[in-house]
């Protein structure tokens, strides 16, 4: 594997899934294929996850971890070819990737979108240019459209938790306080598909997410009749695509209640956090039996060394 920034690098999903619960049986199980090996995690945005599960599942693999926030530990970086760089962007990514390259065998990147021009964010300018200047394997710790390492996370989950083969899983938009970026849904809603579950994502006018990441999808803008008979339930907060960034008025109430999961097929609930408690999701759903959301973010690491494992067996 040279590069992970979607479901389309994943290969054979079937089979990856199936490698990461074998390596989760046994974590220790490779402890010494990463040794004298270095992965660089870069980050654009603030992480918990995404930096602490990348940086465990590089132990487990014996492998050495540079963490740097980029723009806040170094200089910040100049993405756009031809720039006169007479303010504050001290560096090119034509350089700086070149350096990172000479230090590291796998490099993560972190970059959120902008929400301000969804041609620029839609066009994954940060992403591709590292993937253009950066000469070793590249792993997407979250970018502009998608979370790659978070949806292998959820599919893992799913996998080890189904009771059908074909389980319906419901992705549902949630209220928020701020604008939120559509990477976590649009990569859940092809990961969902790719793996072969019913998929079905509701939400409310003018907060439909681009159409080439829901193929396969059933979009029903009722909440409560999406939910019935639900087995999963996938909750998110997104803004507008269609006005990009902004988060038009809604109709009703969209957070999840207990009543209202009465209707599924007693769902389990995701979340990839983090979460804002009583605004996305109340307490007592958060914290039921049927919250997956732990185990989610557990399987962060499993994802993680499954794709640096991969990765290392390419060196
Ligand atoms: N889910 C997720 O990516 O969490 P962080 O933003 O904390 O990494």
């Amino acid at each position: 594997m040279k590069q992970f920034t979607s479901v389309h690098d994943a290969g054979n999903l079937e089979a990856l899934v199936a490698e990461a619960l074998q390596l989760k049986a046994n974590v220790n199980a490779c402890a010494e294929s990463g040794k004298g090996k270095t992965v660089g995690l870069l980050f654009l945005n603030p992480s918990l996850r995404t930096r602490m599960s990348t940086q465990r599942a590089a132990y487990n693999l014996g492998m050495n971890v540079m963490v740097v926030d980029l723009d806040k530990d170094s200089w910040q970086i100049e993405f756009e070819d031809g720039a006169t760089m007479n303010s504050t962007k001290s560096e090119h990514i034509k350089e700086a990737a070149g350096v990172i390259s000479q230090y590291c065998d796998i490099v993560g990147i972190r970059c959120f979108p902008g929400l301000v021009s969804r041609d620029k964010d839609y066009s994954e300018h940060v992403l591709n240019s590292f993937l253009k200047y950066c000469s070793k394997p590249l792993i997407s710790l979250e970018s502009a459209t998608r979370h790659p390492l978070q949806s292998f996370a959820d599919i893992i989950t799913i996998a080890e938790t189904k009771t059908t083969p074909k389980p319906k899983v419901v992705l549902t938009w949630a209220p928020h306080i701020k604008a939120l970026p559509q990477a976590v849904p649009n990569s859940f809603a092809e990961w969902a598909v790719a793996s072969g579950a019913e998929v079905v994502i509701t939400q409310p006018e003018g907060y439909e997410l681009h159409p080439d990441f829901t193929q396969g999808a059933k979009i029903e803008y009722n909440q409560d009749a999406a939910l019935q008979g639900a087995d999963y339930v996938y909750v998110k907060n997104w803004s507008s695509y269609r006005n990009y960034g902004d988060t038009p008025k809604v109709k009703g109430n969209w957070m999840l209640t207990s009543e209202r999961l009465n209707q599924t097929n007693k769902a389990k609930i995701m979340h990839c956090l983090p979460l804002r408690r009583n605004v996305v999701l109340p307490d007592e759903i958060v914290d039921c039996s049927n919250s997956l959301i732990q185990q989610q973010a557990g399987n962060r690491v499993v994802a993680a060394q499954t794709v640096l494992k991969r990765m290392l067996e390419t060196l």
